[in-house]
Parts: C-alpha cells; structure tokens; sequence
C-alpha cells in the first residue's frame, strides 16, 4: 500500500519523507493557501523533496482551461501528476491528458458511478474523499469498497487513492479494502505510529537499562 501525505506543508512533507515511508504527496487549492506562499514556490520546494507522484490541482473548469494548466504543470517534473475535479469538462481533459501519456489524479470523488467514469476516461488515480462523506452521514468506507469491487471486476489499472482520510481507522480499513494508496495528513501520519503501550514499555526499559551494573 502506498502512503501519501496531504499536504502543501514543505516542513512536514520534507519530515515524512525523511521516515523514507513517504510515496508521493497530493495538494490542493486550500492546502496550497495554508502555506501564505505562491503556487510556484510550494510546487518547486515539494519537488525538490519528493521523487515520487505529486498531485498538483488545476482551477479551471473548463476543458481549454485545464489543458491550458496541465501543460504549465508537467514542465515542472516528470513525476508530476494533473489532479482534476470529476466534473464533465474533467473527464474530458483526464480522457485528453491520460491519451497523451499524462497521469491525472481525479479528485472530489463521492460515487462509485463518478469513479467507474473516471477510470474509462484513463485516471491514473481516483480520490474519493472519505472524511467528508462521514462528515456528512455517509459511509465514506463503504464507497471506498464499492470502488475497489467495481474496478477489479473490470480490471481497470486506476489506482483507488484514498482522500479526506482524517484518522487510523480511515487508513486500516483502506488497507484491509486493498485500496492502492491512503493520502493522509501529517498529524495522522503521527497517530498511524503512536501506540501507548509502545510508550510505557520502551519508558520500562530505558529505566531498567540504568539498574544494569555498568
Ligand atoms: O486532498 C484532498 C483531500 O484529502 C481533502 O481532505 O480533510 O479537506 O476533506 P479534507
């Protein structure tokens, strides 16, 4: 299973990568704003970092506009991926770009209809966005296994990416689902490693390590 984090953070993602766990990052309009810097400046400093794919997000809506985007993005890096919202002009574009050899990641994902869709347009990757379907009573899980089911029925090659992950649990389910990649921030990056007993044992130790006659 891929990890990839979520973030436009170079200080947490150059912190994650150096676990040398870290498989890629994705990013999006509002992680990229967090950041108070440019899109030019976040895209170089994460690349410089980052062999693996990194998801860089279009803001048009049209098709000539999201051409227009990802041919500026991919100058950046050959491990550049187009992330692309799964409307009708997307499809279209994901259908051009993936034609063209071009791996896009489509995104704001909630239906496995809307992932069946993107993977004959030739996604390279499919976000459906767990945590916000939670947010709002959904199952986000339950998508997560429809995709996976739908796509292995057809053996389609788009990999199923999990987004809006927002805790462990997220992450254990997509791993016992077989989903392809988990997109995780940084804090629950931490929490996938944090245990308790981890603590208080190595506490135990260390402590008993000082009664060893030296
Ligand atoms: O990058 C897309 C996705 O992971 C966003 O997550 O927490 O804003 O729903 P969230």
């Amino acid at each position: 299973m891929k990890l990839f984090i979520d973030s436009a953070d170079i200080n947490e993602i150059r912190e994650a990568a150096e676990m040398g766990v870290l498989d890629g990052v994705t990013t999006n309009p509002s992680l990229v704003a967090k950041t108070g810097k440019t899109f030019e400046t976040v895209v170089k400093e994460i690349l410089e970092v980052v062999d693996g794919p990194v998801s860089l997000e279009v803001v048009s809506t049209d098709f000539e506009g999201m051409m227009r985007e990802a041919d500026d993005l991919v100058k950046y890096g050959e491990n550049v991926v187009i992330k692309i919202p799964l409307i009708r002009d997307g499809i279209k574009a994901t259908k051009a770009l993936s034609d063209k050899g071009v791996k896009v990641n489509v995104t704001l994902c909630f239906s496995p209809m809307q992932a069946l869709i993107a993977a004959k347009a030739g996604a390279a990757y499919i976000s459906p966005f767990v945590g916000r379907l939670d947010d709002i009573s959904h199952d986000g899980m339950e998508l997560i296994q429809q995709i996976v089911d739908i796509y292995g029925n057809y053996m389609f090659d788009t990999e199923v990416l999990v987004a809006s992950v927002r805790n462990p649990i997220h992450m254990l389910e997509a791993a016992l689902m077989g989903a392809d990649v988990a997109t995780v921030p940084f804090k629950v990056i931490g929490q996938l490693i944090k245990h308790p007993l981890t603590d208080s044992g190595l506490q135990q130790f260390l402590a008993d390590w000082e009664k060893v006659p030296k």
